[in-house]
């Protein structure tokens, strides 16, 4: 992330200075006034930034309602100041330590995607700061997906500070993966974290590959059949990389995509071979109706061109062998006391229970690579925006 608004803010504080004495003066007449004055400079996000950063760390109970209202009445940003503007109030919300205040920042959490990494830095700060809670741990280890850079590594460092300890092989494996999208100072932070919720210490390794390479080798031997711990790296033939895909679903061309033609798209590139939406489509793969509530663009994105890079328990793709010798490969379903393996390609098998002489988990997704190559820039815009179709 770019944090080129910084350089703007500092600039533009120097013209809003008058302004802000104006309403600093003010505040000191009334001191409930002081969200009052940020409420009405919503509009001017940069203006709102300044007043934020002045309020006093602790606030009464009428001025945190008021943000909290203002906070849910922001529409998704268009500009780095606005978007900066929500981050710094989820910032305030939780920093104010009061129950209301920190449960609505766990509401934002749960329910907008696009502010889950703000909502999560929010949390870990006021944990780092203040108290540690059961939940704030639950939320901040749930948020490691989705985090990067400096939220990454700040949240990996709260989550040292909790008594409770991961112990799930996905969570570690989330651990590694937020430290590898951190830099160096987030990759050892997410060392400690392993050793903290490990209980282990490792020493051997080549120290010159970086504090994670050990934790890298140490999982990859524990845990064979989940995924590699590695950060997803494009396919040499691909035709877009992810890099190239998520610039363009965010920016002006690619976020104008067409829901209606969107839906024909679906079908071209067939994941309505494997994903229900809306009445339409199978169940082999997870129901994407939702999606748009439960991920974040780069999610989507991320799960659509690496398949197999985080693969839910519910849909390990096995490997199955009978004792004629068959194979099939594919998301394992059971009915009528058979079991039925769905198939990448869409066919469906059915073998009965007594005939498998062997059953493999695969650390491969059934889901194909590469389902976006053949569709052109404007469709994969009309995909993203159909499966982010708030008609739906
Ligand atoms: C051959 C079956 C198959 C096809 C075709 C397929 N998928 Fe998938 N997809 C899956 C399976 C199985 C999973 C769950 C396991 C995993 O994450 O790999 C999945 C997971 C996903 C997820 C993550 C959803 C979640 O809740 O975790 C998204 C998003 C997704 N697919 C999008 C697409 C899109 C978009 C297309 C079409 C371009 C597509 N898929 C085509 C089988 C398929």
């Amino acid at each position: 992330m770019v944090w080129n608004a910084q350089a703007t803010v500092s600039f533009l504080l120097v013209i809003a200075t008058p302004i802000l004495v104006a309403a600093q003066d003010q505040a000191k007449e009334s001191p409930e006034r002081d969200t009052s004055a940020i409420v009405a400079a919503a509009g001017e996000p940069f203006v709102a930034i300044a007043l934020l950063r002045e309020l006093p760390r602790q606030l009464g109970a009428t001025d945190l309602v008021e943000l909290q209202h203002l906070d849910r009445n922001l529409e998704a940003p268009t500009t780095e100041a606005e978007r900066e503007f929500a981050r710094e109030l989820l910032l305030v919300l939780a920093r104010s330590s009061e129950l209301r205040s920190l449960g609505y920042v766990h509401q934002v959490f749960e329910t907008v995607p696009w502010r889950r990494q703000d909502a999560a830095r929010a949390i870990a700060e006021f944990a780092i700061d203040q108290r540690r809670r059961a939940a704030d741990w639950r939320l901040l280890v749930r948020s490691l997906p989705v985090v990067d850079d400096d939220d990454a590594r700040v949240i990996l460092q709260s989550l040292q500070m909790f008594p409770q300890r991961g112990t799930k092989p996905h969570w570690l494996r989330e651990v590694i993966l937020a430290g590898l999208r951190s830099g160096d100072v987030g990759k050892s932070e997410a060392a400690k974290l392993l050793s903290h919720w490990t209980g282990s210490q490792l020493h051997d390794g080549d120290p010159t590959k970086g504090p994670l390479s050990q934790w890298q080798a140490w999982f990859d031997e524990k845990y064979p059949e989940l995924p590699e711990p590695i950060l997803p790296v494009d396919s040499p033939t691909s035709r877009y990389t992810y890099a190239k895909l998520l610039t363009f679903l965010g920016g002006e061309r690619g976020a104008k995509g067409d829901p209606q033609s969107g839906a024909n798209v679906f079908e071209k590139a067939q994941c309505i071979k494997c994903h229900r939406f809306g009445a339409r489509g199978e169940a082999m793969g997870p129901d994407l109706t939702n999606v748009r509530q439960r991920f974040q663009l780069k999610q989507i994105l991320e799960a659509t061109v690496f398949p197999s890079q985080s693969i839910t328990d519910q849909h390990e793709t096995t490997t199955i062998v009978t004792t004629d010798g068959q194979i099939f490969s594919g998301v394992l379903a059971a009915a009528d006391g058979k079991i039925v393996v769905l198939q990448a390609n869409g066919n469906k098998a059915i073998v009965d229970r007594r005939d498998i002489e062997e059953a493999l988990p695969s650390r491969k997704s059934a889901m194909p690579d590469g389902l976006l190559d053949p569709l052109s820039l404007d469709e994969i815009a009309d995909l993203f925006a159909y499966m982010r179709d708030r008609q739906q």
